[in-house]
């Protein structure tokens, strides 16, 4: 297969089949605050830096959706002060995403907002208005996200289509159910990422993973490189989806 594309910025050279849709797990940051001897509020500014530079790339190498964890519904049991700090963090960056984001980068919050102080939850909805109608690339970030949260939720809002007499309960099925779903009109995820060492989904985008591909590393999110994106990106060409044909 050909190995390059127009646009790209990669030093390496990067598949044309890339994928669709591609899930970060940003895990690792206390890790390297602490290897450092650290407090892990250090880690966790440095992964938002990271964060912001990994978007760049995705944007420069052509990817077209890219999903990031950035908070989960179980992360609220962490300490008060480390859940402040990352708190903090979305604030900062909700409040600078304008200047990071380049034009045409449609932004889209996964998680249940109604947790978000007022003020931040109406940020978080005009950004995504605002930047609705962009095409070129859609950066999703999972905050307060939870996948089974998010399919409970789902399951809420057709019960109560059921209800009002809009629906029948035959007309649920995985086509209705994914529409109920934060990602709605996103394409599945095909490739997820987990740096850090952890060989688990920890409740991100169950459903949509449901055939993605995993491609795990021990480097510590803070240090997940764009060399490491290219790698996992060759590695992802590599693999053979069969969707359970032959
Ligand atoms: C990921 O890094 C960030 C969040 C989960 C919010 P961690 O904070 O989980 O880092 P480790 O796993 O403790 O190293
Ligand atoms: C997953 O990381 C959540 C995010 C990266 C936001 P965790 O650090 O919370 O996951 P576990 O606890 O190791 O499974
Ligand atoms: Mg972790």
């Amino acid at each position: 297969m050909a190995l390059f594309d127009k646009k790209k910025k990669s030093e390496t050279e990067l598949p044309e089949n890339l994928p669709q849709h591609v899930g970060f797990i940003m895990d690792g940051n206390g890790r390297w605050a602490k290897k450092r001897g650290l407090p892990r509020s250090f880690g966790h500014r440095e992964g938002a830096k990271n964060f912001k530079k990994i978007v760049r790339y995705c944007k420069d190498i052509g990817l077209k959706n890219i999903s990031f964890y950035a908070f989960s519904t179980e992360n609220w049991q962490r300490p008060k002060d480390e859940v402040d700090t990352i708190m903090d963090l979305f604030r900062e960056y909700i409040v600078d995403v304008r200047n990071h984001l380049s034009e045409n980068t449609r932004m889209i919050f996964l998680g249940d907002k109604s947790i978000f102080d007022d003020d931040l939850r109406e940020k978080m909805i005009k950004l995504e208005e605002d930047t609705a109608h962009y095409t070129e690339m859609t950066l999703m970030m999972a905050v307060n996200y939870g996948g089974r949260d998010e399919i409970a939720n789902a399951a809420r809002i057709l019960a109560q289509n059921v209800k009002d007499g809009e629906m029948n309960p035959e007309d649920i099925n995985e086509e209705s159910i994914a529409d109920c779903l934060y990602t709605r009109g996103i394409p599945d995820v095909d490739l997820v990422i987990r740096p850090s060492g952890e060989l688990r989904l920890s409740n991100y985008l169950i459903w949509q993973c449901a055939y993605a591909e995993y491609y795990f590393t021990d480097i510590l999110w803070p240090d997940f490189s764009p060399k490491e994106l290219d790698k996992a990106l060759i590695d992802f060409d590599g693999r053979h989806r069969r969707f359970g044909g032959v």
